[in-house]
């Protein structure tokens, strides 16, 4: 039967989970991997789920009004969401984008017709800090609050928003328990906002606390707060744990559970990535790859033989050919 949609916004989410079957026989693995292929999503990106859930509950509420411009500061997933799904539903976006990203996201911008600016240009204060390498979270968003409103624009601030963890635990968990018929053991995944490990880890310790959540942070090497010079980051997330502190804000808002947080190298997460693509021809972005590493190393413990681990591929590799990812 033939099936004509109306809208890309009718296509978010239901992406594949995918054994990665000749992965996990070349490395002699005796739990399974299965890679929950995020970039199936209209706009490329895990993104997709919390940037069409925040824009619709926003117009509900009438805080986004018909025809309003949206703004947001983004590592460039939300922002290419949020410039899909306004554009879908007649709503212009302007993006302020964090630097040092992949070059491909403002290539990705222009041709969507964004206005685009880098937190460098959001004030004076914003800038500052950023060029202590110390940003301020909070100052950032009264900034770009203030530009909003001069503006007339509407702030949607993924940071802070809670419908961004909603969309996870409405969408992304359910799928994914569906899928294995409640067969999880284990989910690893990075943190940028947090909506997806917050809206996750409320998701699957609902159904049953044993789940393990594992959190991938980059190490400290592949830190651009490191001084890193070597130019292998992983883009669009952050350390979640500094000290015993967590930067990352909707982990903070929603006290969200993490069994274990592994590091991983820039360099290690590219070569899962290489091996990935050649084994079983799936090609993930920067995130995916460190995930992908991380599952690796906890697939290979002898306690967790059988177990299904999901990892959570945030993204394809297309965004990051700029970059060393695939060199
Ligand atoms: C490539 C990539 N992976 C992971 C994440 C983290 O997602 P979240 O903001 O839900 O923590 C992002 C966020 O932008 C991202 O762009």
């Amino acid at each position: 039967m033939g099936k004509i949609y109306k809208s890309i916004t009718e296509l978010v989410g239901h992406t594949p989970l995918v054994e990665l079957s000749n992965y996990e026989k070349k490395h002699e693995l005796k739990a399974t991997l299965l890679g929950k292929l995020e970039y199936f999503n209209p706009s490329g990106s895990v993104k997709d789920r919390a940037a069409l859930n925040m824009i619709e509950e926003a117009e509900k509420s009438g805080k986004l009004k018909p025809g309003q411009t949206i703004v947001d500061n983004t590592s460039g997933n939300t922002g290419i969401a949020l410039a899909a799904f306004g554009h879908a539903k007649g709503h212009e976006f302007v993006t302020f984008l964090e630097p040092g990203v992949s070059r491909e996201r403002e290539d990705i911008f222009k041709a969507y017709g964004v206005d685009q600016y880098w937190f460098t240009d959001i004030s004076e204060r914003v800038k500052k800090d950023l060029e202590a390498g110390a940003l301020n979270l909070e100052v950032l968003e009264a900034d770009v609050q203030a530009y909003a409103d001069e503006n007339g624009y509407f702030y949607i601030d993924q940071c802070s928003n809670e419908y961004n963890t909603e969309a996870h635990y409405k969408t992304t968990g359910p799928e994914i328990w569906e899928d294995t018929d409640g067969k999880v053991d284990i989910v690893v995944l990075l943190a940028g906002t947090g909506g997806t490990i917050s809206g996750l880890s409320k998701y699957f310790k609902e159904k049953d606390e044993n789940i393990k959540i594992i959190g991938v942070q980059p190490d400290v090497n592949s830190r651009l707060d490191a001084n890193n010079k070597t130019g292998n980051t992983i883009d669009g997330v952050f350390p979640i744990d500094i000290n015993g502190i967590s930067i990352i804000p909707l982990i903070n808002k929603f006290n969200t559970v993490i069994d274990e947080i592994v590091d991983v190298s820039s360099e290690d997460a590219y070569s899962a990535a290489k091996e990935l693509v050649r084994s079983d021809g799936i090609f993930i972005g920067q995130s995916a790859a460190a995930a992908l590493f991380a599952a690796t190393q906890v697939a290979k413990r002898p306690e967790n033989e059988g177990k299904n681990i999901v990892i959570i591929m945030a993204d394809d590799g297309t965004k990051y050919l700029s970059t060393n990812l695939y060199k």
